[in-house]
């Protein structure tokens, strides 16, 4: 059963016509924070967008918030995609009936708690309910796919697709493949993504914590035994952050700053580029490049950051 929530001022025959041409369907299994947020993104890029939740008042609490915020945005100037507020809006209906929000959808995006029963049990019906040109999109944050769609017919289909918080302003989007994940299945996704302006980035096998909170988790260890060891206090530890590294690391990532500071060095000899630094060799404990091949970082790498960083490569 379609929920229809929203006021729909205008919605003539323009509108309709363009609800038929919009770029294709998507459907958002689960209406809260991320969800939402998923919903506006996809609208943004002409998707039509069905919202799906076992709440019907919190698909009616979604279409809401979703109203009132893409009128802010674009009151602000700030509104994605090249629609009004009012035509994004017309893009997404909320709904019911799991079986009916199903069809016609070109791909899925759970959105669900963070329980793996739960998630096991949604997707072991969405498997039941799809063919064979669906892709089934997890937003978990660190279920891995072995563990989400292990057994499901449709494996080949599925992938983790997480978001960073909140998803409407932060553009990384973290692709997990399952083992038995189809390469074509993560190439979709990843145009996908780029069509409604997230940055996604290739996971080329799953690990716990994905990319971004192995990098966060490692960051917070630090500043915890520095904080702990009574080296800085947690206020300036903060700032730290803040008002240094983080500003840095909001342009580039630590790879190419590496690169910048001291060119091929560092990926080759870490401690031969950066002799002054030997006495914390042993943070990287054996994960950095020491001249004597055992962590030398391939040349096929190499000539590929020397690319994104306008250098020759070597
Ligand atoms: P939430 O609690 O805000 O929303 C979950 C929604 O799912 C609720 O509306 C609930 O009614 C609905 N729901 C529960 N069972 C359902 C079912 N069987 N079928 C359909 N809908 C159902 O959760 P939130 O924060 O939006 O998180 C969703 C997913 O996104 C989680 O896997 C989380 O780890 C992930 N995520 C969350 C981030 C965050 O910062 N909140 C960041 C990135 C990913």
């Amino acid at each position: 059963m379609w929920v229809q929530l929203l006021p729909r001022p205008g919605l003539g025959r323009a509108r309709a016509q363009w609800a038929m041409a919009a770029a294709g369907a998507v459907l958002i299994v689960g209406s809260g924070l991320i969800g939402r947020s998923w919903a506006m993104l996809f609208a943004s890029g002409g998707f039509q967008v069905k919202l799906y939740d076992v709440e019907p008042q919190q698909i009616a609490n979604a279409l809401e918030s979703i109203r009132k915020e893409l009128k802010l945005l674009e009151q602000a100037g700030s509104l994605k995609g090249s629609l009004g507020a009012q035509e994004q809006l017309a893009l997404i209906r909320g709904c019911t009936d799991i079986r009916e929000a199903v069809e016609g959808a070109m791909h899925i995006q759970e959105c669900v708690p963070e329980n793996l029963e739960l998630k096991q049990k949604l997707f072991a019906q969405l498997d039941g309910l799809v063919d064979d040109s669906v892709v089934l999109s997890s937003s978990s944050s660190c279920l891995l796919p072995s563990k989400l769609f292990t057994g499901l017919a449709h494996v080949q289909q599925c992938l983790v697709a997480h978001p960073v918080n909140p998803p409407y302003y932060v553009p990384l989007v973290e692709l997990v493949p399952h083992p038995e994940t189809a390469p074509a299945t993560v190439d979709r996704t990843h145009a996908l993504m780029r069509q409604i302006g997230q940055s996604p980035v290739r996971m080329l096998r799953e690990v716990d914590g994905f990319a971004l909170n192995r990098l966060q988790y490692a960051v917070i260890a630090e500043a915890w035994r520095l904080v702990q060891e009574g080296v800085v206090s947690p206020e300036d530890l903060d700032l730290v952050m803040s008002d240094g590294l983080g500003m840095r690391y909001a342009f580039i990532g630590p790879l190419e700053t590496m690169h910048l500071n001291a060119e091929e060095s560092p990926h080759r000899d870490w401690d031969a580029a950066f002799p002054s630094t030997r006495s914390l060799s042993w943070l990287f404990a054996d994960h950095r490049p020491t001249g004597d091949g055992r962590c030398r970082l391939s040349s096929a790498w190499f000539k590929g950051l020397c690319i994104v960083v306008g250098g020759t490569g070597g």
